[in-house]
């Protein structure tokens, strides 16, 4: 292990691994130090941008906070995220497609009841959500539970805004609720607008750098879990959005992609009357049972 040089380190770090423990780290830790190096030898790295490097993930790292995941946001404009998510959710062409599940989800949001409104107040065009929830042979998949979270109409997650701009109010345009007996569920919230992804820390300088617009075209997620199927993580996004082809974490899958009604003003699914134009969008999933391929 002496007079290493720059034809000898890869060799040198991977025999360094030899009394690991643990068979599937050793496998991943050798294919990322092989990576790595021939990276940095095919790009024939300077020593500056080495450091530039070290310094731009050691700003990733002190953006990154419990409200604030700089290093997700990193993962998902560099397609790492995506190329995971598509690797790891292959299946049959009939199921919904996963996509990214992104940095604003939020484990235990409250729960709901069909036909509840889930905003919460968050601003937005109201609409109304609806659809059903199967399974690879077509039968309603009873008592799944959907986590559906959203930015409001100025872009900004409810984790986004500073605690005091939500006064008492938690959550806003998030929520869980359940699958009916025939695998329907509905419920009110607010109309998706695109959004940029949060670009005032080093992935935004990134982007800029890179010529890369930092908008994301409107969705809304879904978490949808049940017993017996793989659980999806997705989106569900507009056909009007005009950034359905540029988006900076690459997510856009065509299935996930319908129309969202627009309706002048008039009364509303939850029969209460609009002043103003509302929205209706109905979309079905079908999951995948666990432990069947592709
Ligand atoms: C999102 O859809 O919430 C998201 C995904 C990736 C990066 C930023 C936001
Ligand atoms: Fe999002």
């Amino acid at each position: 292990m002496r007079n290493i040089n720059h034809e000898t380190v890869t060799q040198a770090v991977l025999a360094s691994m030899s009394n690991c423990a643990s068979e599937r780290l050793l496998s991943v830790m050798k294919g990322l130090v092989q990576h790595l190096h021939a990276f940095a030898s095919e790009v024939k790295l300077t020593e500056d941008e080495w450091f530039n490097a070290i310094q731009f993930l050691t700003e990733v790292g002190a953006m990154t906070n419990d409200n604030r995941q700089e290093f997700v946001l990193l993962s998902d404009t560099l397609g790492l995220s995506m190329l995971v998510t598509a690797q790891n959710n292959r299946k049959p062409a009939a199921c919904t497609e996963a996509t990214v599940l992104g940095p604003f989800y939020v484990a235990g949001a409250p729960e709901f009841d069909n036909g509840d409104d889930i905003s919460n107040g968050a601003p937005g065009v109201p609409c109304f959500v609806s659809g059903t929830v199967r399974g690879l042979s077509g039968g309603p998949v009873a008592g799944a539970s959907l986590d559906i979270w959203q930015s409001d109409e100025d872009g900004f997650y409810d984790v986004q805004k500073v605690p005091d701009a939500l006064g008492d109010v938690t959550h806003r345009a998030r929520g869980r609720l359940h699958t009916r007996a025939d695998g329907s569920f509905n419920f009110r919230s607010i109309l998706a607008e695109p959004y940029s992804v949060p670009h005032d820390g080093p992935v935004g300088r990134m982007l800029a750098t890179l010529g890369r617009p930092p908008w994301r075209p409107a969705h809304l997620h879904f978490w949808i879990r049940a017993q017996g199927y793989e659980p999806l993580i997705t989106h569900v996004f507009r056909n009007d959005d005009p950034y359905l082809d540029s988006d900076p974490v690459f997510g856009v899958r065509s299935t996930l992609i319908t129309d969202w009604i627009k309706h002048g003003a008039g009364v509303m699914p939850d029969g209460s009357v609009s002043t103003t134009e509302f929205y209706t969008l109905d979309y079905d999933f079908v999951l995948n049972p666990l432990g069947n391929m592709a």
